[in-house]
């Protein structure tokens, strides 16, 4: 489904270049369930954004279902985000103003789903993680963990193609991570969701298919 192909990324620091990633190639089937570990500064988040088309890698090709992603406008690269692609980050950009069931609704509204049946899913999967008892509050009324517990749900709303994930469990206790892998895993294997999973939990990348390793902007 993905291919990332020879793949470079540096960023400018005054008068130089910090090169970050050195040549990338990695294959992502449609239905895996990838975790990519490494140390910090490896250059994780930079591959995650770079395949979820948030940074355009410096050289080399990204591929989805064969549309080379780097060749899209960017209306059809934001289309093809809000589309196919569930977003769980370090930071949530949760909207403040907004409660956590209406956070976790708004990609499907801004798709023009059905209100009424946006809301029941919502609801759901909230449910699902936890959060049945949170639904009307504000991101500043929630915990750090039940922010990004709404945070996966909005981004699992849309029932996406692949979610790409940077440390989903970074702010979760054991119970409520539990909770997510097995959620993930069922959702991995009843609608074939692919996951791509940054992560340092070692009970998370277990759980994986495949682990990619990448040590100072390589995989090894
Ligand atoms: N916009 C940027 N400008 C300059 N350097 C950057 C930028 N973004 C990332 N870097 C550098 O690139 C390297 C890789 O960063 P990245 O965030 O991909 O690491 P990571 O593997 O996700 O680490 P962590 O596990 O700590 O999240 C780091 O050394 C970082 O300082
Ligand atoms: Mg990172």
């Amino acid at each position: 489904m993905i291919k990332v192909i020879n793949l470079y990324k540096s960023f400018p620091i005054g008068s130089s270049e910090l090169p970050v990633l050195k040549g990338i190639n990695l294959e992502i089937r449609r239905g895996e369930l990838i975790a990519i570990v490494g140390a910090s500064g490896a250059g994780k988040s930079t591959l995650l954004h770079i395949i979820g088309t948030l940074d355009r890698p410096s050289h080399g090709t990204v591929t989805f279902d064969g549309i080379d992603l780097f060749q899209l406008s960017e209306t059809q690269q934001a289309d093809f985000r809000n589309k196919r692609i569930g977003f769980v980050f370090q930071f949530h950009h949760l909207l403040p103003e907004f409660t956590a069931l209406e956070n976790a609704c708004m990609p499907a509204l801004v798709q023009r789903r059905n209100a009424t049946s946006v809301q029941a899913d919502a609801k759901a999967l909230l449910e699902t993680m936890g959060l049945g008892h949170r639904l009307h509050h504000k991101p500043g009324e929630l915990s750090g963990g039940e922010q990004q517990r709404v945070a996966i749900a909005r981004a699992l709303m849309q029932k996406p193609d692949v979610v790409l994930a940077d440390e989903p469990t970074g702010n979760l206790d054991s119970h409520t991570g539990d909770a997510l892998f097995r959620l993930i895993r069922d959702l991995n294997k009843t609608q074939g969701t692919t996951f791509v999973i940054v992560t340092h939990n070692d009970k998370l990348s277990a759980q994986a298919d495949r682990i990619i390793h990448m040590q100072d902007g390589m995989i090894i």
